[in-house]
């Protein structure tokens, strides 16, 4: 997470938001730093509902298609990452012919009937291009439709203080009446930072060191010698090498945190950290999402990995609202 000044944490005190899909809260994180409050959240996994009460005293659990629009209370703030299974490469493309897809759907129903300011949105990178753009554009027309203008841009948390090449597609929808026409994402912060800044080192760590053989890279002797701040870096392989059997430099990025994906170094990817190979620690995935230090994790590994791959780059969206305050449609209100 950034720090904020004493001005920016209140510069949503008085708004209430609403946590839509809401995982770990990835979301409350970021809009609580500036002082919203959140007043409904529903999530339909029932081991990430219990981690995210654990950190905000709130039980999410719930399939929002079954929640009337009548019972979730008002609010100036609608945030979303609604499930991007159906959108992503890795998936099987079928968009809103899969059931996963149209979760979107329960997004416009929800906006349509509030009318909320805004609507804070984020997904695959590859929402943008599946089915030739027309899933998108469905996207847009329904968001249009209900009294949005939209805006989007696909950023990569590296970019932002993190050091994790994460891309996704941020969606600010500005409701009409209140939109200046000048809405701006954030610039990259340009910060120099690194997978070997955000390690562990009491001794925890040892649990994921991988005991297989592996294969380094002829040259990459020549990767230890500077810092590489905006992609990883493979340096190696264990069995053929195929996805999830790469292995990268701690002085480079952090590949991509998966909720999915197979191979030795499934959900985390493999680092070569002190001559030896090993998995992140959940605590150090935590680190590459941008949760903080007292975030409560899930005790289940499998399931930790999991929901850090599901989630959102806090520090990202905090610089995107940081960017909606600066930019005054929705704070002047
Ligand atoms: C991409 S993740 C979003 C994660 C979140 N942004 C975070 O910070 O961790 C999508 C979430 O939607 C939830 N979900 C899927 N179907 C749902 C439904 N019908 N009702 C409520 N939540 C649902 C999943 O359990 C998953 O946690």
């Amino acid at each position: 997470m950034i720090d904020l000044n004493e001005e920016y944490k209140q510069a949503l005190k008085g708004k209430k938001f609403i946590d839509l899909f809401c995982g770990l809260g990835g979301f409350r994180l970021a809009l609580e730093s500036y002082g919203a409050e959140c007043v409904f959240s529903s999530d339909i996994d029932n081991h990430v509902s219990k981690v995210y009460e654990k950190n905000f005293g709130a039980n999410p659990l719930s399939d929002i298609t079954k929640v009337d629009e009548n019972e979730i209370p008002k609010h100036d703030i609608l945030c979303a990452g609604f499930p991007c299974q159906a959108f992503s490469i890795s998936g099987k493309q079928k968009g809103f012919e899969d059931t996963r897809g149209t979760l979107f759907r329960e997004v416009v129903r929800i906006a349509k009937f509030h009318q909320p300011e805004l609507l804070i949105l984020e997904n695959v990178k590859n929402l943008e291009k599946h089915d030739n753009g027309n899933t998108f554009k469905v996207i847009r027309e329904n968001i249009e439709n209900i009294g949005y203008n939209m805006y989007w841009k696909v950023l990569n948390a590296s970019n932002y203080g993190v050091p994790q090449a994460r891309e996704r597609i941020y969606m600010i929808c500005i409701r009409k009446d209140l939109d200046n026409h000048n809405y701006i994402f954030p610039k990259s912060t340009n910060q120099e930072v690194c997978v070997n800044d955000i390690l562990i080192t009491n001794g925890e760590e040892r649990k994921y060191i991988i005991n297989k053989p592996y294969k380094m890279n002829e040259n990459n002797n020549q990767m230890k010698m500077f810092k590489v701040y905006n992609k990883p870096v493979r340096v190696g392989t264990v069995n053929k090498g195929g996805q999830g059997d790469r292995i990268y430099d701690p002085f480079g990025q952090a590949i991509t945190l998966s909720a999915e994906g197979g191979g030795t170094g499934a959900k985390t990817g493999l680092y070569y950290i002190n001559n030896e190979v090993r998995k992140l620690h959940p605590r150090e995935c935590a680190r590459l999402m941008g949760f903080p230090e007292y975030y409560q994790i899930d005790e289940s590994v499998n399931q930790a990995q999991k929901q850090f791959g599901n989630s959102v780059v806090v520090n990202v969206l905090q610089y995107i609202v940081k960017s909606i305050i600066d930019e005054g449609s929705v704070n002047n209100g």
